[in-house]
């Protein structure tokens, strides 16, 4: 066998193992998928397609699945566009999304490939004529990564929105640090993270070894931190992906590859779903008993945003005025904590009564939590983030000031729209309310009603009064009017004032709630909610007790 023989052998060889290595299937320039024909650019296993991922929306994504298990979107990119439009890997090597009218509706390679693969890795290779990689897939992930791929330093993964095929972006990121620290945070809110590696040497990158499946993080060529740390099952058998979830954990899945029937977790990034900061927005209560699915209510007194979907977070029912104690409750939640790192003042070596003096008496101070174990108060600082009742709120209580214009401990969620104004006139009415006890007595002596009645006092005041003079005094002014109410002579006073008329029955009560508030012996006025309740018609406003008597008896009756 000549010299040249052997070479031309060797290099068939060679260039034959290397095709099955790679196992090429090239993708030429001028070549396109169209949204809807179910064609695919597939990896030579079959184990990735490369095309439109059709949602239920009639929409399509770009997208990288896995070909041979139930569709599993391990890359995507967020704009959605309608059937007909083209994947195009262009004449001139670019890679485009054309809308059915042809105009671009995306630039995903905007250089010139001469090539292009869907790999078995899951990976989407373009090269150029020198056949270097010029725009991989894996440089520029989604929500997954795989065995095999490395989030390099400064790369970001970011969860996708809420509900199954909502593909927009989310509200949480992994990210690859410069200072070499990986962590996950709830972007949106300036959020240093709820979890993170601590690993700070520049240069880090996160590694999904292809031959174990583990996940670590390597400085150089040294392994710095190792995120799994039992060998999962086997790359030859299983399917592996790990992926930021859209409730912000970061979680490696199996799926068997022959028998498979669901993806199964191996590893997570945070034990406890409730520590993923914001998880149930401002105002929030989180719920986690077996530590997998996230509830979200709002804490007591608090009402949701959107009926619809708690977890975007609460509002307080009106401004309160937390220095006047008959605004709230002091309540007190076991087992219950707030953010880990909203720490407002802490006060060490209190007992737990003290802890409540402590909280009750701040009036820039909601919440608290008071550790028994340690006999420390945290008080927090506001908005309220993530109040949680969990696996790692064990052992805390939680002091919280539960305002008393809504019916405390009221979780149910309302299904229609109606609530909002019932709850908008809630609102107005207990701040009637606060106003009419406030002002209870002002607004007897000097709403227009009454002075414009002081006005006719004069010349009618013998119809109340029974021809008894009571013009000495302003005192003197709510008892006739409670005498002209008790009467039912009120009205005579005013028969000739339509304007006064037409509210007539409004103004008498209001009259009556201002007496119930400045009533002399204090446990007879009433609580706001009474108050409410007296206004919007839920309880009759009867004539004060007492008064009533004391009146029949000035009376004479
Ligand atoms: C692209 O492909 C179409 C047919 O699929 C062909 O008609 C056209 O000439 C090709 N263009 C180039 C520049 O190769
Ligand atoms: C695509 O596949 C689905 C299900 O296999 C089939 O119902 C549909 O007719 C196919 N569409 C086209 C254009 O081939
Ligand atoms: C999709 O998710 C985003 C972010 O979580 C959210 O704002 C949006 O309302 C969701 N869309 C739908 C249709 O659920
Ligand atoms: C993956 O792990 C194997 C076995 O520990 C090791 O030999 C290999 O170098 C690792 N691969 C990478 C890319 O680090
Ligand atoms: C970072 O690490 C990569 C490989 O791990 C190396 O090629 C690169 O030179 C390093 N960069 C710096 C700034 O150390
Ligand atoms: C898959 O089937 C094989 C036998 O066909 C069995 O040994 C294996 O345990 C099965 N794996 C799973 C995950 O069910
Ligand atoms: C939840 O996680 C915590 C912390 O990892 C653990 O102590 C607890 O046993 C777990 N609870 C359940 C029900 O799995
Ligand atoms: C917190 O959860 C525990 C166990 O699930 C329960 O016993 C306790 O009552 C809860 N506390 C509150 C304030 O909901
Ligand atoms: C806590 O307070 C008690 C009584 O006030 C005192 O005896 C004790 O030394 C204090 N402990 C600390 C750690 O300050």
């Amino acid at each position: 066998m000549s010299f040249t023989m052997l070479l031309t052998c060797i290099l068939a060889l060679l260039s034959l193992s290397h095709l099955n290595g790679l196992h090429a299937i090239e993708i030429e320039p001028n070549s396109s998928i169209t949204a809807g024909s179910n064609s695919t650019w597939k990896s030579p296993s079959g184990d990735f397609e490369f095309g439109f991922y059709a949602l239920p929306s009639g929409l399509f994504l770009v997208g990288i699945w896995y070909g041979r298990i139930p569709e599993t979107l391990v890359w995507y990119s967020s704009t959605s566009v309608e059937p007909n439009s083209q994947i195009q890997f262009t004449s001139a090597g670019q890679l485009v999304v054309a809308h059915p009218d042809g105009s671009i509706a995306q630039n995903i390679f905007s250089g010139a490939a001469s090539s292009a693969q869907m790999r078995d890795d899951g990976n989407f290779v373009m090269k150029n004529s020198n056949l270097r990689p010029v725009w991989e897939s894996f440089n520029s992930p989604a929500n997954t990564i795989l065995p095999g791929q490395t989030l390099q330093s400064n790369q970001i993964l970011y969860s996708k929105g809420k509900g199954d095929s909502n593909y927009s972006l989310g509200n949480y990121m992994l990210q690859m640090q410069r200072d070499g620290n990986l962590l996950l945070k709830a972007y949106h809110w300036s959020d240093p993270a709820y979890w993170y590696t601590s690993t700070l040497t520049p240069n880090v990158s996160l590694v999904f070894n292809a031959t174990t499946a583990l996940m670590y993080l390597v400085s150089g060529n040294r392994i710095t931190y190792s995120l799994s740390n039992t060998p999962p099952t086997s790359v030859k058998d299983y399917y592996h992906r790990a992926t930021i979830d859209e409730n912000g954990n970061f979680q490696q899945y199996a799926y068997h590859k022959r028998n498979g029937t669901e993806w199964r977790r191996v590893w997570r990034a945070v034990e406890d779903p409730c520590r993923v900061n914001a998880i149930c927005g401002v105002y929030g209560f989180c719920t986690s008993p077996s530590n997998e699915s996230v509830k979200c209510e709002c804490i007591p007194g608090y009402i949701p945003m959107d009926h619809q979907d708690v977890s975007k977070g609460c509002h307080p029912p009106a401004v309160i005025n937390y220095c006047a104690e008959i605004n709230f409750k002091l309540q007190v939640f076991e087992d219950t904590d707030f953010q880990f790192n909203t720490d407002f003042f802490r006060l060490a070596n209190v007992t737990f009564q003290g802890c409540k003096k402590a909280v009750t008496d701040d009036c820039n101070i909601v919440a608290a939590t008071y550790n028994t174990l340690t006999s420390t108060c945290v008080k927090k600082s506001l908005p309220l983030l993530n109040a949680r009742n969990s696996s790692s709120s064990k052992g805390q209580i939680a002091l919280l000031k539960v305002p008393n214009t809504v019916e405390s401990g009221t979780f149910e969620v309302p299904k229609n729209k109606s609530f909002n104004v019932r709850v908008f006139l809630k609102v107005l009415l207990a701040v009637t309310a606060t106003l009419a006890c406030f002002f209870g007595a002002f607004a007897v002596y000097y709403h227009p009603f009454t002075q414009r009645l002081t006005r006719r006092t004069k010349r009618h005041i013998e119809s109340c009064e029974d021809g008894k003079n009571s013009e000495d005094d302003d005192l003197v002014l709510s008892n006739w009017i409670l005498r002209c109410v008790v009467s039912r002579k009120l009205e005579v006073v005013v028969r000739h004032d339509s304007e006064v008329l037409n509210d007539f029955k409004r103004f008498e009560e209001m009259a009556l709630v201002g007496l119930w508030c400045v009533h002399p012996n204090p446990a007879f006025r009433p609580s706001i909610k009474q108050v409410m309740q007296m206004l919007d018609g839920t309880v009759e406003v009867g004539v004060p007790p007492l008064v009533h008597d004391l009146m029949m008896v000035g009376q004479g009756l």
